[in-house]
């Protein structure tokens, strides 16, 4: 081979690509949450997809211990889940943990609730945006109506939020939400459950846990709509 190809072609590649510094963990993991193909399915700040959770303050509602579990192998820990094992190498899975658990919001430049139409929403439907895009539907699913799988924790799943209205008054939600919480093991030689409720006073504004207060408040509980003459 001409002994100037190989050269010439890496400095082509150099210029075309910005190369990340590989000796940081964090931009290994974003060339490889890229180079993966992960942005098919997840969106980071304004770039991906949302097919499925967006994951832009990922690394403030799930601890780094968790999304290595998580990566090592989805279906141990949800076996209905769509997301597919990469069977990744193990250094590759630390540097994504690395990435992942660095991602504490700061990718948003325009949050999606604050987009000019969303603001001119009715509260609960600005509050079902932003339970969807901060992740409160990754542990307790679509519509709050639970499902996600926990550990050590009675029931095995994340608490379902569909009845909400029935315990809580609109201001005790608030502070519910905003303080966060631990669960209480099922079994105190196990480990502790590893989803928590995030603390989401320090994440989010006294008015945008209001206007996810109002989405709950929207949801009604299974059966518990007054009947009508239909009904009978
Ligand atoms: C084919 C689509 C798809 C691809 C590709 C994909 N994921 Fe996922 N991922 C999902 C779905 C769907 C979920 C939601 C899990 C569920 O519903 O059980 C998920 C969940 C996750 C979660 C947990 C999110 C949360 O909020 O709890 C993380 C972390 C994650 N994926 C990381 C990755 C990484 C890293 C890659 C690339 C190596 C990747 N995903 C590739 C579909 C995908
Ligand atoms: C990392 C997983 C996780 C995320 C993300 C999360 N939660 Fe939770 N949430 C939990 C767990 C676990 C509990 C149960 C805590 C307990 O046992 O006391 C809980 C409890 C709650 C409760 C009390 C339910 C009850 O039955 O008393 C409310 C309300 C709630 N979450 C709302 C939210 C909202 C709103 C968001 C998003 C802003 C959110 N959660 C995001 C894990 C999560």
């Amino acid at each position: 081979m001409n002994r100037w190809i190989l050269p010439a072609l890496l400095l082509a590649v150099a210029a075309c690509s910005p190369q990340p510094d590989l000796a940081d963990p964090i931009a290994r993991g974003e060339r490889d949450f890229n180079g993966l193909g992960c942005v098919k399915c997840h969106m980071i700040g304004d770039k991906g997809h949302n097919w499925g959770p967006d994951l832009t303050n990922l690394g403030f509602r799930k601890s780094s211990a968790w999304i290595d579990q998580w990566l090592k192998d989805p279906h141990a820990w949800n076996p209905k889940t769509v997301m597919p094992n990469f069977n990744l190498k193990d250094s590759t899975r630390a540097d994504l943990v690395a990435y992942l658990s660095a991602q504490k919001s700061q990718a948003w430049k325009v949050k999606p609730w604050e987009t000019e139409a969303a603001k001119a929403l009715p509260a609960p439907e600005r509050g079902k945006i932003i339970f969807n895009s901060v992740g409160c539907v990754s542990c307790h699913a679509k519509d709050g109506y639970g499902g996600y799988p926990n550990n050590n924790v009675a029931g095995g799943l994340v608490n379902s939020l569909s009845k909400v209205t029935e315990g809580y008054s609109k201001s005790e939600l608030h502070e519910k939400i905003k303080g966060g919480a631990v669960p209480i093991p099922n079994d105190s030689k196990l480990p502790p459950p590893m989803l928590q409720m995030p603390k989401w006073g320090d994440q989010l504004s006294a008015k945008e846990i209001d206007d996810v207060v109002e989405y709950l408040f929207s949801l009604k509980p299974a059966g518990s709509a007054a009947p009508s003459k239909d009904d009978f």
